[in-house]
């Protein structure tokens, strides 16, 4: 949580703390989230011209549960996903493989050939979806999304896209495509509380949800709010809220600065180690990211550890069943350089010295 969204969350805590569920409390509830939202909408670029689809919710895994869920998807229909989904997708995808839905997990060198290979695919009568990130969260890769959309509307399958490793570190994409849903959680680049996050869904989706899901309100909301269900941590989502106007507003410097880290720390390992293979295709990655596989002698995990215990640095691990066998770097717009001297510092020492 920047320090920003961290303010935010606690001042909304003490204003709220006298007002509770008031009347002039319900008022303010009522006003912060719909603020949130609105801050939700510019940030997607959504604002202009379908607001009332964003929902604010907890996490990603939530809002993905939702819309497949809503899917009803049946044995025999066709899934079309990639081998970089999260386990926030890649497991409720596995629990309708075990129901008989076929899912088809792509992986392709290039975006041309990824979009090729869907392409193929929907030429499958039984597809129902495309379920895929924006970015990667194992190398980063930028996914063609506006591509897929404009080709799987050719064929008329929706596509949900699960958004938490692109908001706030790319440029939004939802003003020049329509996908069926963008999700994401507000804990990552974002720089939001955990335990927050929002979809938008498009207006053929409220449209034609036929769930018995609505939050609680005297009248049917026929807008994505219904998605919300009850009584949220309004304090969370005022950072939430700052978090996103923040991203907002400082976009493009965010982007620049994560841009010249990735520059400079890749120089570095590739320069000094070798051994450590970059992963990534030949296609647009997020500046945030950087995956490295190991020699197959080098556990990923037992390397996370060491880093972590012997030098207080910590990078993420890709541990079985996750492929390949590689590390993450992660950084933010504010990572200083005697941060990435340890990083690369710690590297060679446990990788020079590695038994
Ligand atoms: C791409 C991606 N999607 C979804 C998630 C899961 O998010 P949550 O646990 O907040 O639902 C993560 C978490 O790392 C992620 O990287």
């Amino acid at each position: 949580m920047s320090p920003s969204v961290r303010a935010a969350v606690f001042q909304a805590l003490e204003e709220f703390g006298g007002l509770l569920f008031s009347e002039p409390g319900l008022c303010v509830y009522s006003r912060w989230l719909e603020q949130c939202r609105a801050a939700v909408s510019r940030l997607l670029g959504v604002d202009k011209f379908f607001p009332q689809g964003v929902a604010i919710i907890p996490n990603a895994s939530f809002g993905l549960g939702i819309v497949l869920n809503a899917l009803g998807l049946r044995p025999g229909a066709l899934v079309i996903t990639s081998t970089h989904e999260h386990f926030a997708l890649s497991s409720p995808l596995r629990l309708l493989s075990q129901k008989g839905v076929e899912v088809v997990a792509l992986d392709q060198p290039t975006p041309q050939a990824f979009l090729d290979s869907i392409r193929r695919e929907l030429e499958r009568p039984s597809v129902s979806l495309i379920a895929v990130s924006h970015v990667s969260y194992k190398d980063g890769r930028i996914f063609p999304i506006e591509d897929i959309c404009r080709l799987a509307a050719q064929f008329e399958v929706p596509v949900l896209v699960d958004g938490t490793q692109a908001v706030g570190q790319v440029q939004p994409i939802l003003t020049r495509f329509t996908p069926l849903a963008y999700v994401f959680s507000a804990h990552k680049w974002l720089f939001g509380p955990m335990g927050t996050g929002a979809m938008w869904v498009s207006r053929e989706f409220v449209e034609s949800f036929a769930g018995a899901w609505a939050s609680p309100t005297p009248e049917d909301v026929i807008d994505a709010r219904r998605f919300e269900g009850g009584t949220v941590n309004v304090a969370l989502v005022c950072g939430l809220c700052k978090a996103a106007e923040d991203a907002t507003n400082k976009l493009e410097e965010r982007i620049a600065s994560l841009r010249a880290l990735r520059r400079r720390i890749s120089e570095v390992i590739s320069e000094s180690l070798p051994m450590l293979k970059p992963l990534g295709w030949a296609g647009p990655h997020a500046p945030g990211i950087l995956s490295y596989e190991l020699p197959a002698e080098i556990s990923a995990a037992e390397l996370v550890m060491r880093l972590g215990a012997k030098h207080g640095v910590w990078v993420k691990a890709f541990k079985p069943p996750e492929t390949p066998n590689a590390i993450r770097i992660s950084y933010a717009p504010t990572t200083s350089d005697a941060s990435l001297e340890r990083l690369i510092a710690a590297l060679k020492a446990e990788l020079d010295s590695w038994q």
